[in-house]
Order: C-alpha cells, then structure tokens, then sequence
C-alpha cells in the first residue's frame, strides 16, 4: 500500500476503505509510516472528517495495535467511566470507590493533566506513597481487594494511539471529532471494562464548547462503544464554570475525601451520585443506593482500601502551597460569571499543570474558590484563594483571571449541570 495513495484520498475528500485504514495504522506504529505523513493525514481528517464506518475502522484499528484487557475472570460485573476532561474535575475519586461498595468493579485506566484540564493521575500522586504505574497482575491483585482501581495505561495499550496523540498535540489536530472519539473509545475498550459511562463536558473549560458538537461526539463515542460489545452512555454535563470549589491537585484529593464523608460541595456529590447509578444500571447491579454508601462509610473504606493497595497512606497529611493571595468581590452583587476555562489557565500557571510534557506538578498549588455564580457577594469579600509555590507565580495566575469572573445587578444564566442523556 502507498501512504501517499491514502492521503490524498482523504485530502480530496474521498472516504478510506478498511484496508487503507488497517494498514496505515499498523505501519505508523511500526514506525514505516512517517511522522509528517501521518500529520498530513490527521489535518485531512481533521478538515473533512470520516464517516461512522471509517471512525468504527480506525478505532478497531488502534485497539489492534497493542493488548485488549480481559476481566471475565472476576466475579462481579465491570464498569467505567471516562471524561473528557475539564476544569475541577475530579470526579473519578469518589466515584470510583463508591461504586466498588455499591458492587461493581472498576479497573480505570486514567491520564495526566493535559493545558488547563486536570489530570486524575497527577491529583491522586499528591498522597505520600500513592503509585501510578501498575503491572496488569498488580491491577488485579487491587481489584480484589479494593473492588477499584485507578491507574496509568501500561505500554502495550493502544500504542498507535499514544503515538497519534503525542502528534496531534503538536500539529493542531487535537480537535477532530474522529480523532477525538477514536483515541478515547480505542483506550477504553482495550481496558476490557464490561459497561462504560461517559462524561462529556460542554463549554468553555472542555474540549466541545458547544452542545450540538458534544452531541455529536457522545453520539459516535456510545455508537463505537455498542459495537464493540461494551454497554455505553454519555452525559453531557456542565463545564462553563469549575465542578465544585476546589482546582488543583491536592486541594481536589481533600475535596473528594469530604464528599466521602457524605459532605462536599453539591454540584460535585450530584455528578458523582448519577455517574454511579449509570454504571450500576448498564452493569446490570443492584446492589446498595450510592447516595446510602456515601452515607455509611463504605465508600470512604473502599477509598481507603483503594489507596492503601496502591502503596499510599490514606491518612497523610496532603502536601499544601506555602503561597497564597486572596481575589475579591470588585462589586456587590451576584456573581453572574466564573469561568472554567480562566480558572483551569489560572491554576495550570501557579504550577497545578505542566509547561512541557516531562514538567512536575506542585501539587499544594491551585484555586479555592469561597463564592459560585449565583452567589449574592459584597465588595470586597473573597472570592477565591490563589496557592502556589512561589509568589512570582501569583502574576500570570491573576492575569489568567482578568475578564473571567463578574459580579453583576442580573441574575445568571449557566448551564443545567446535567445537560443531556445519550445512548
Ligand atoms: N482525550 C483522549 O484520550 N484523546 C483525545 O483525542 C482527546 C482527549
């Protein structure tokens, strides 16, 4: 086959057939197909997208690229959810734990940071002892023992995706719907999970800025999903402001433990409840009611068992940022605005995310938030604290926020939490 052949098909807008597709993918991961080459295909795909059958094949395609998990030896169902990622978003935590005591399995594969979203593998490193890298024994060693567990994708999953993604992320061809659906759903179908929730976010913190594109995109996520033999849905949920108070990485672990305590703040103990009765109703389980096990404490034991099996200590104290400064209310009146997309650039720039890939996080480092749109403010009363490492952090942090926030006379307008339901 000739790469060339396949790039300009896909250039002039022609559709590529199962063998084009099989063997690109194969060739990139084996390193025949070139760098240039392949980005020169994704800005093709990017600018004239591919149809279900060629996204189903391209899929298929990457999966095949490396191993596909298998948990049909465990004796409870398997679920999973992924999201694509925003600002605050540190559902995962709970909700992993809690829907191992409420009794299915969870084996989550999980990423870093990426630009201004938080990464939960960077979020759960903040606790002293806590390991990312888990071999696929050692993932089902804390399955058994915890019912959950949340690590970072081994080597040999998805490869040509790994590749594909450092690229596009260096060519301006993130942002394909295609390509997007394709590197998610090849991940999350080669981790073997048996049923899959998906959260897609909508606005100015997400990937998708508008409702009909994350449409769009749950639609072909749950369609690829289906077909490969995995009970899916999507919600379309809410990123036009932070998920709950706390943005950073340790500031979002603390976060977490308390709405495992049966506290928390509302938006965050909403999400992670109707994300758990997804995946405890596409798994088929009936077990115990998620919001009953945020209540009794057996979702805070399997955290804990969670956290333990993976080397870290449940009871550290987290690391915190030495520095802070406080923002507060220019005006009194409601707050008619808190953007995600400024506060996820604000946290990223104290030292929350990374500059460059190999870049360590500060873990202390981030955003408190003390007031949410709709709040009634006065002048002058805070409305978050800013934490980092350094003070010279502070400048970029408060000019990331300049124009993100407003307190206003008028009442808000935002997103519904949960926009809409696709499966
Ligand atoms: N997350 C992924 O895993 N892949 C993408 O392409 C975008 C977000």
């Amino acid at each position: 086959m000739d790469v060339i052949e396949v790039i300009r098909t896909k250039r002039d807008k022609g559709e590529l057939s199962t063998g084009h597709i099989d063997w690109v993918i194969d060739a990139y991961t084996r390193g025949e197909v070139a760098d240039e080459q392949m980005s020169a295909l994704a800005m093709a795909i990017l600018l004239n997208g591919m149809n279900r059958r060629e996204i189903a094949d391209w899929t298929a395609a990457m999966i095949r690229s490396g191993e596909r998990m298998d948990w049909s030896m465990l004796d409870r169902p398997t679920a999973d959810k992924h999201s694509t990622g925003g600002v605050g978003d540190k559902i995962t935590l709970p909700l992993a734990p809690l829907v191992a005591a409420c009794g299915a399995y969870v084996p989550q594969l999980s990423g870093r940071g990426l630009g201004h979203t938080g990464g939960t593998l960077d979020k759960l490193e903040s606790i002293p002892g806590w390991r990312a890298s888990l071999s696929n024994d050692e993932m089902l060693g804390v399955i058994r023992s915890a019912g959950a567990v949340v690590c970072a994708a081994g080597t040999g999953l998805a490869p040509a995706d790994k590749k594909l993604y450092a690229l596009r992320d260096v060519t301006g061809t993130v942002e394909s719907i295609p390509l997007i659906a394709s590197s998610i759903m090849s991940k999350k179908i080669a981790e073997g999970t048996g049923a899959l929730v998906l959260d897609v976010k909508v606005g100015s913190g997400a990937f998708m800025k508008d409702v009909a594109n994350a449409r769009e995109l749950a639609a072909t996520m749950v369609a690829l999903g289906k077909d490969a033999g995995v009970s899916t849905v999507a919600l379309l949920t809410a990123m036009d402001r932070p998920l709950g108070l706390a943005v950073g990485n340790a500031l979002e672990v603390q976060e977490s433990i308390e709405v495992l305590a049966g506290g928390g703040p509302a938006d965050v103990v909403e999400l992670t409840v109707r994300l758990a009765r997804e995946m405890l109703r596409l798994a088929g389980v009936n077990g115990k009611d998620p919001e009953e096990a945020l209540k009794d404490g057996s979702a805070m034991d399997a955290w804990r068992r969670m956290i333990s099996a993976q080397g870290g200590d449940p009871d550290a104290l987290l690391p915190t940022a030495p520095e802070s400064t406080v923002v507060v209310a220019p005006a009194s009146g409601v707050v008619t605005r808190m953007d995600a997309y400024a506060v996820g650039l604000a946290a990223w720039r104290l030292g929350a995310g990374r500059a460059r890939k190999e870049d360590p996080v500060s873990f202390g480092a981030g955003i408190m938030l003390h007031a949410r749109p709709g709040d009634i403010v006065r002048a002058g009363q805070p409305l978050m604290t800013l934490y980092a490492d350094e003070t010279s952090r502070f400048e970029r942090g408060l000019e990331a926020l300049e124009g993100g926030f407003e307190v206003g006379p008028a009442s808000v307008e935002q997103l519904p939490l949960i926009i809409d339901r696709i499966e």
